[in-house]
């Protein structure tokens, strides 16, 4: 296995689709393109009220993907219901509210712990590698860890918008998380020019990268961006 993965999130290129109806361009196809590429997953987020990837897309992508899958959710019912007949490989845990253009910001694990806690163990009892998308904070690493999440995804977001700090606060997590036991994934927001940093912390294990790849791919196609993120990600390892 890799040291670093890239798991390559493909829910904008539902977007563009949804913004015509109709099935053309096809996210698993571009899914599918990015696995050849070298994506080392593929990430989805099916989001409630289904503004990109709809449940059509996650039974395609389970039965068509080499790759793992990586489902994005909330904490419902609905998506546990969803995740629990799907068996992604992984399930990402992430706050949602709907009138938000993007996952703002990591879910409160410590405030949620009763209700996050039970879905955690469901998902793990499926055999779904759970991950909770937090905050680079200490406590809620110690609250994912109390609720058996094996693994947490930290927010870059704030990073990615220049926030002073940020790069230090991310990397104090990650050498934390992986201290206390959890596998570190990062992501949002990441990009050519911000995503080297991120990827020489030698804790983490992943990045999911979606909106700037498919931005990308409009100038050059799929596949050299990925193949570009990719370098730039393996050069800041060495
Ligand atoms: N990781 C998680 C948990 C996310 O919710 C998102 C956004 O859907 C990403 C990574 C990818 O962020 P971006 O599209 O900004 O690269």
């Amino acid at each position: 296995m890799k040291e670093l993965r890239l798991g390559v999130n493909i829910d904008h290129v539902a977007t563009v689709r949804n913004a015509r109806g109709g099935g053309f361009p096809d996210p698993v196809r571009a899914a599918l393109m990015a696995e050849k590429a070298g994506a080392d997953g593929i990430t989805a987020h099916l989001r409630e009220d289904r503004r990109h990837i709809g449940d059509a897309d996650i039974e395609r992508l389970t039965r068509e993907l080499t790759v793992p899958l990586n489902l994005e959710m909330a904490a419902t019912d609905e998506m546990l219901q969803i995740a629990l007949k799907a068996r992604p490989h992984a399930a990402c845990i992430v706050p949602e509210k709907r009138e938000e253009r993007t996952t703002e910001g990591g879910i409160d694990a410590a405030g949620q712990f009763t209700r996050l806690e039970p879905i955690c163990k469901f998902l793990g009892d499926a055999g779904t590698r759970v991950s909770l998308f937090i905050e680079p904070a200490r406590e809620q690493m110690d609250a994912a860890k109390a609720m058996g999440a094996p693994v947490v995804e930290l927010h870059t977001g704030a990073y990615a918008h220049g926030m002073a700090g940020e790069l230090e606060r991310i990397r104090a997590a990650a050498a934390y998380g992986a201290s206390i036991g959890l596998e570190v994934h990062a992501g949002h927001g990441l990009t050519f020019d911000n995503v080297k940093p991120i990827a020489a912390i030698r804790e983490i294990r992943e990045l999911n990268i979606g909106h700037f790849l498919i931005g990308e791919a409009i100038f050059t196609g799929l596949a050299p961006a990925i193949a570009r993120m990719r370098a730039l990600m393996d050069e800041s390892r060495k």
